[in-house]
C-alpha cells in the first residue's frame, strides 16, 4: 500500500466535498477552511459521538454553550494577555515567519526544550548552531520577540473609547467562569463536570497541514471539579476514557500514544497529551492536564467572587482541583480521514473508499435506482421513508458501478439498490462498503438492520 500523504487526503477533501479551501473564489485565505456537504456531516458525527460518550452517559457531566467574546478580565486572569505568544522570527531574505522555539527543537532533534528559554538563549542558540532558513536556506534572522496570539477586536460604538475585545481561544474559560452557576442550578455535588464545544481561534504562527493546526477551530473540552485527594484518580481516568474514545471511533491502537509532559506550568500536577501518527508524524491529538486550583483561585483573585465548594456532609469549604480534557474536533476529522483512507487493489481495477465507523459516516445509506427509468419512483419513495430514520442520499446518474465507487470514497456504509424486486416484492439489495458483499431484506427490515449498525 501507498504511504498516505497529506495531499492526496486534502485533494481528496476537495473532490468529493469533505472540505473547501476559505474564500477559495477570492485565491482563499490562508489556513481557513470551510467544510463541505460531505465533511460537517462527518465532523457533526464526530462531535456528538463526543457529546454522547462524555455528556449524555455521564451522569455527573453538565453541558454548556459559553459566549465567544467574553469579559476581557477572564483572559488577564486566564494570562493569556500577559502570557499567550510564541517566539518569532522571521527570514529577511525571504520574508517567511518561522516559531524559534520550533527551529531549536527541530534542529536539536528533540533534545533541546527551548520553552525554558528566554528569547535572548535562543538567539544565541540560531547564531552558535548556524541554523538556517527551512524556506530558502538564507541565514539572516530578525531578533527574537514575542508574538500575542489571541485575536484582538474592539467593543463600542464611540471612535477613542473603545474597550479591546479578544476572540477566545479556547473554550475551557466558558466553563470555568460558569462554575458556580451550574453547581448551584443543576444541585450539583462535586466531583461534577462541566463540558462544552465550540470555536476558538489562535492568530497561529505557523499555522499549516490542512486542517491540524488553523487559526479558526472547534475544541471539544471538558473540566472534572474535584476534591485534591481524588483529582490524580480522575486524571489516569480521563486519560484512559480519552484513548478509549478515539480507539472507539476507529483510529488504531498502533498509531496511538500518550506522551507524559515532563516540563509543567508551574501550577499543574500533571500533563499529558495523546499523540497519533498522522501522515506528518506524530503529532499531538488531544490533551489531558491536572491544573490544581488554579484556574478557579485566578478568576476568584480576579472577579472577587468566591469560587468555592462546600461539602454537605463534611462541611469543609475549598476551591475544587480541575482535570481538563481538551480535544480539537477538526485535528480529529483529520485523524479519522486519514486513518478511514484506503486505495484498495481489486482484481480487475482499484477503489478509493473511506472506512468510516458507521456512526460517523457522512450518509449511512444511498438509495440508488438500478434503472432510472423503471425504478426511480419507488426508489424517491423509499429515500423519504429511509431519511426519517437516518441520512440518506439519492443517486441516479451514471452507471451502478460508478455510483458505488462514488458512494465507497465518501464512506456511506450501505447502498441499497432499487430493482424489480422492490417493485414486485418490496425488498431491497444491501451493499457493504467494506467487504461489498450483499444482501436482500423487506424494506422494513432493511430499516432496522441500519439503525442496528449505526449506533456509538
Ligand atoms: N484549554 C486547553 C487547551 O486549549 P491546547 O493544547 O492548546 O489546550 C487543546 O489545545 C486541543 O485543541 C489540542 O490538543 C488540539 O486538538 C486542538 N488545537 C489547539 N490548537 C489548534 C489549532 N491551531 N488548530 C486546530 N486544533 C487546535
Amino acid at each position: 500500500m501507498k504511504t498516505l500523504t497529506m495531499d492526496k487526503i486534502v485533494n481528496l477533501c476537495k473532490q468529493y466535498g469533505f472540505v473547501f479551501p476559505g474564500s477559495e473564489i477570492y485565491d482563499g485565505f490562508a489556513n481557513t477552511w470551510d467544510f463541505g456537504p460531505v465533511g460537517v456531516e462527518l465532523k457533526n458525527n464526530i462531535k456528538k459521538a463526543w457529546w454522547k460518550r462524555f455528556v449524555e452517559e455521564d451522569m455527573n457531566t453538565y453541558g454548556v454553550d459559553a459566549a465567544i467574546l467574553m469579559n476581557p478580565k477572564v483572559w488577564e486572569a486566564s494570562g493569556h494577555v500577559s502570557s499567550f505568544s510564541d517566539p518569532k522570527m522571521d527570514c529577511k531574505k525571504c520574508k517567511q515567519r518561522f516559531r524559534a522555539d520550533n527551529l531549536i527543537e527541530e534542529h536539536s532533534k528533540g533534545e533541546v526544550v527551548a520553552e525554558a528559554m528566554s528569547n535572548e538563549e535562543m538567539e544565541k542558540y540560531v547564531n552558535d548552531n548556524h541554523i538556517t532558513c527551512p524556506n530558502c536556506g538564507g541565514f539572516d534572522w530578525t531578533p527574537i520577540k514575542q508574538f500575542k496570539l489571541m485575536f484582538e477586536t474592539s467593543r463600542g460604538t464611540v471612535e477613542g473609547e473603545k474597550d479591546a475585545v479578544y476572540l477566545r481561544p479556547e473554550t475551557c474559560q466558558g466553563e470555568y467562569v460558569n462554575f458556580l452557576n451550574v453547581q448551584r442550578t443543576m444541585r450539583a455535588k462535586l466531583p461534577f463536570a462541566i463540558a462544552q464545544i465550540g470555536k476558538s481561534f489562535r492568530n497561529e504562527i505557523t499555522p499549516g497541514n490542512f486542517l491540524f493546526r488553523t487559526i479558526e477551530f472547534e475544541q471539544m473540552e471538558l473540566q472534572k471539579f474535584c476534591h485534591e485527594k481524588d483529582s490524580m484518580n480522575f486524571y489516569n481516568d480521563y486519560k484512559k476514557r480519552a484513548l478509549d474514545f478515539v480507539k472507539d471511533l476507529g483510529l488504531s491502537a498502533d498509531k496511538l500514544r500518550y506522551h507524559d509532559h515532563d516540563k509543567l506550568a508551574h501550577y499543574a500536577k500533571a500533563a499529558c497529551d495523546i499523540q497519533y501518527k498522522f501522515p506528518i508524524g506524530w503529532e499531538e491529538l488531544n490533551g489531558i492536564h491536572h491544573r490544581g486550583t488554579w484556574d478557579l483561585s485566578r478568576h476568584a483573585e480576579f472577579s472577587g467572587k468566591k469560587l468555592e465548594y462546600q461539602d454537605p456532609e463534611t462541611n469543609e469549604k475549598y476551591i475544587p482541583n480541575v482535570i481538563e480534557y481538551s480535544i480539537g474536533a477538526d485535528r480529529l476529522t483529520l485523524a479519522i480521514l486519514c486513518e478511514a483512507y484506503e486505495e484498495e487493489k481489486l482484481e480487475n481495477d482499484t477503489r478509493e473508499v473511506m472506512h468510516f465507523h458507521p456512526a460517523l459516516a457522512p450518509y449511512k445509506v444511498a438509495v440508488l435506482p438500478l434503472v432510472k427509468k423503471y425504478h426511480k419512483q419507488k426508489a424517491e419513495e423509499l429515500f423519504k421513508l429511509f431519511a426519517k430514520n437516518f441520512m440518506t442520499t439519492y443517486d441516479e446518474t451514471g452507471s451502478i458501478g460508478k455510483r458505488y465507487r462514488r458512494q465507497d470514497v465518501i464512506g456511506t456504509p450501505y447502498c441499497i439498490t432499487v430493482d424489480d424486486e422492490t417493485l414486485n416484492n418490496n425488498t431491497v439489495t444491501i451493499r457493504n462498503r467494506d467487504d461489498m458483499s450483499q444482501i436482500t431484506l423487506p424494506v422494513t427490515e432493511a430499516i432496522e438492520f441500519v439503525k442496528d449498525k449505526i449506533e456509538f
